[in-house]
């Protein structure tokens, strides 16, 4: 016997976004085109049900993101991130770090941030001086506002923000330019101006129409 299996909201995401990437070369205008791509994505009601099914992403040394799909011809991946409130305690990591708040970079890579349940903080920072070879960067915030359900966040190259609970449950997909977890990306202390890198999030493969 054999199954069919039906085309998911993900196998449209993927062949649209393909089209995108072949026809328009400029990544700025790239990257704002695959924003109404995402939207039709997050809209699907059966990727709301389906994320009742993902595992919550654990904070370690290092943060945590699903991976549903690294595109073998234009390297972008879709990683999916669920937070549940109680998980914004202090990673062991901060330690050494003891006044971190989760200000950080994503590196040379695009980050498209689309948000499918619940509401979270964005903060924007701009740095002031310093550079990453001083291992001092003084940072100053540009601006902090309020996500829900199906609102996107263009995260450019080295743009400094932090995304933060408000004490709900949170799940986002996140189109990135380039699979994470392999590269440094830069973490910024607000009061002491300390800057520090780390490797990007670590990548746990989940099907994301997969069974419970
Ligand atoms: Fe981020």
């Amino acid at each position: 016997m054999t199954t069919t299996r039906t085309e998911t909201a993900l196998d449209r995401f993927i062949a649209q976004t393909c089209d995108l990437f072949a026809q328009e070369t400029d990544t700025e205008i790239r990257w704002l085109k695959l924003t109404s791509i995402l939207r039709e994505l997050l809209a699907d009601p059966d990727l709301q049900e389906a994320s009742k099914n993902w595992p919550e992403c654990i904070v370690t040394d290092r943060a945590e993101n699903l991976l549903f799909y690294v595109d073998p011809d234009y390297g972008f991946a879709v990683n999916g991130l669920k937070r549940l409130p109680e998980n914004r305690v202090k990673p062991p990591s901060t330690e050494d770090h003891p006044t971190y708040k989760g200000i950080h970079d994503h590196g040379h890579i695009f980050t498209l941030y689309g948000v499918l349940t619940g509401h979270e903080m964005i903060d924007r920072y701009r740095r002031v001086e310093g550079t990453p070879e001083s291992c001092h960067i003084k940072i100053e915030e540009t601006g902090s506002f309020e996500v829900k359900p199906g609102d996107l966040d263009l995260v450019r190259p080295y743009e400094i923000h932090a995304e933060r609970s408000v004490g709900e449950e949170t799940v986002a997909i996140i189109i990135r330019s380039e699979k994470s977890g392999d590269f440094l990306q830069g973490r910024y202390d607000y009061d002491t101006g300390k800057y520090w890198q780390v490797y990007g999030p670590r990548q746990t493969p989940v099907e994301m129409f997969g069974e419970a």
